[in-house]
């Protein structure tokens, strides 16, 4: 499916991911956090919203330099 929307052209970021909503949108609570989460920016992880080091993949494929945010607790 990424090849699919590369080739369509159609300037589409999210090639597969949860195609039937308008809007992806994730919640996550803060408090759920324990340490710190990784956060998907690439739109490739299996693992949504999480990143699963999907980007490797992806930047090696096409040249691209993304990688998760990730979220922490500030460190005292
Ligand atoms: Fe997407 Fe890591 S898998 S940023």
């Amino acid at each position: 499916t990424i090849k699919k929307a590369n080739e369509a052209g159609n300037g589409q970021v999210n090639p597969c991911i949860r195609k039937d909503v308008n809007k992806v949108v994730d919640f996550i609570d803060i408090e759920d956090i324990t340490d710190k989460v990784s956060l998907c920016r690439c739109w490739r992880s299996k693992n949504w919203p999480y990143c699963d080091g999907a980007h490797g993949t992806h930047n090696k494929a096409t040249g691209d330099n993304t990688g998760p945010v990730v979220v922490r607790h500030k460190e005292n």
